[in-house]
């Protein structure tokens, strides 16, 4: 009985334990992208060139794919992202996740007077 469980659980968790990206090979992987969204990705080198540090994974994952598949279109952004692949881009996305940064929510009411 105790096996079963732990087959069951070990089934249901596998999934989840791939789907994750891998934040070293990310960091890897971020070196071309530093040259536009500044080493720490914290300080781009224009003002049109958003942050990427601390910004949400799944976020990040979601437009470097839309930048990929066309969905999103950005003359530089599509052709950076075309190159890569699915774990390219989780990858890179869990680097940039877990990276200190400068982003924050201005609540909406300091926004609206
Ligand atoms: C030549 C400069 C340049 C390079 C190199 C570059 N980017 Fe960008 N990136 C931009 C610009 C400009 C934008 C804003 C595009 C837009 O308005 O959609 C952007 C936008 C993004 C966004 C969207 C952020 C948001 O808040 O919506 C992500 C994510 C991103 N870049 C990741 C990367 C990654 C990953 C790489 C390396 C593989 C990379 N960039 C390389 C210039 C660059």
């Amino acid at each position: 009985m105790k096996a079963i469980l732990i087959i069951a659980l070990l089934a249901l968790a596998s999934p989840f334990a791939h789907a994750g990206g891998d934040p070293g090979a990310g960091a890897q992987k971020s070196k071309p992208c530093a040259a536009c969204h500044g080493a720490d990705f914290n300080t781009p080198i224009s003002a049109d060139i958003p942050l990427l540090a601390g910004q949400h994974e799944d976020y990040l994952a979601r437009v470097l794919s839309d930048y990929k598949s066309g969905v999103r279109k950005n003359p530089i952004m599509s052709g950076q992202a075309g190159a890569l692949s699915s774990q390219d881009i989780v990858d890179l996305a869990a680097y940039f996740a877990g990276l200190p940064g400068k982003l924050k929510v201005i609540p909406l009411h300091r926004l609206v007077q």
